[in-house]
């Protein structure tokens, strides 16, 4: 019998990136561990979890604007269409846009790319669902997926990139603006971007959202050292970390921490290293920038896209901004 690709073990070059980045990263003040790194398979599922806790309310302000403005969206292109979407996790998203290509009789070139197996595991489950979608998946970093995908498109269809869920909030500025030029110069004229970000909202409301009260945050936190743990056979004890949610004001973000309690050396195998620890020392392990409308679309713009239109939730303070690469 043949696992399923999330629950067969991590490959050896994947482990041995791992380990280079968590040697390098630790070493660093403050030490970090990249926030790519949360999304194994046990990450992901318990990714999928935060979206449904009440406190994050990122996944369902952006299914509500889908759901109002996906028809306006795909309208704004003509046939055929490929659409890519970049970290898709469930794909629930791009399954709404999907869906109303169906209903227009469209058949549309759908590209998954994600580099967490359940993730595409999940997104090849609901895409397959529609018959008028064909689906590749690309178990890739963001810019290799692009390139595959950008690789084989199929004649002159358009193409639509989507980077949802705040994504972009994970990278710091300049690499934020690198990336937005990068997917900018893997595009032509006739495609397009769709971004979702989420906005800055009031300090109680955004500790919530990565502090919440059932503790899942935390878990998806923590299963870093677990997955250290089993893939590194490294020997961090979960009790003497915290996991830690900030608002830095002064750059916009939140920052995810995991906190240790105590003065200790974890030992670190595979990455052939030792890290010391003070009581109070942190691992800082995710930042989520927040925006405002305007600065998302100056950022496309810095990036070499045209903004063509933005819908706001102004009940979670969210935004989709849909940017052509004319
Ligand atoms: C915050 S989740 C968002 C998922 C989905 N886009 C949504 O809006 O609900 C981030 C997703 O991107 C994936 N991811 C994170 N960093 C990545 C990277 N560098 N390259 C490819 N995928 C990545 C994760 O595995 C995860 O599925």
């Amino acid at each position: 019998m043949s696992l399923p690709t999330s629950l067969a073990a991590p490959a050896a070059e994947s482990v041995r990136d791992f380990a280079t980045d968590v040697r390098r990263d630790l070493a660093l003040v403050p030490k970090q561990i990249q926030s790519k790194y949360l999304y194994d398979g046990l990450g992901s599922t318990l990714f999928e979890a935060i979206c449904r806790l009440p406190w994050y309310r990122i996944t369902r302000a952006e299914a509500r604007l889908l759901s109002t403005f996906a028809p306006q969206i795909v309208s704004a292109f003509s046939e055929p269409l490929t659409l890519v979407e970049l970290g898709c996790g469930s794909g629930e998203k791009l399954a709404m846009l999907a869906e109303v290509l169906r209903a227009r009789r469209r058949h549309v070139a759908v590209h998954l790319i994600d580099i967490s197996p359940v993730a595409l595991e999940l997104s090849e489950r609901t895409l397959g669902r529609l018959q008028h979608v064909s689906v590749v998946g690309h178990r890739a970093t963001y810019e290799e997926g692009l390139r595959h995908a950008a690789a084989q498109r199929v004649g002159d269809s358009a193409m639509l990139v989507l980077f949802l869920g705040s994504n972009l909030g994970n990278f710091d500025p300049p690499a934020a603006h690198d990336f937005l030029s990068r997917i900018r110069g893997s595009l032509r004229a006739g495609d397009a971007l769709l971004l979702g970000a989420d906005l800055v909202k009031p300090e109680s409301d955004l500790l919530l959202a990565y502090d919440d009260p059932l503790g899942v945050t935390a878990a998806f936190n923590k299963n870093l050292l677990v997955r250290m743990n089993s893939e590194l056979l490294a020997d961090f004890d979960l009790e003497l970390f915290d996991h830690r949610a900030v608002w830095n004001a002064r750059e916009s973000r939140v920052e995810m921490h995991l906190v240790s309690r105590a003065d200790q050396v974890v030992s670190i195998p595979r990455a052939e290293t030792s890290v010391r620890f003070a009581p109070g020392e942190p691992i800082w392990t995710e930042s989520s920038y927040k925006y405002t409308p305007e600065d998302v679309i100056q950022r496309g713009r810095l990036a070499g896209f045209l903004s063509l239109d933005q819908w706001v939730d102004s009940r979670a303070r969210f935004a989709l901004t849909l940017f052509s690469a004319d």
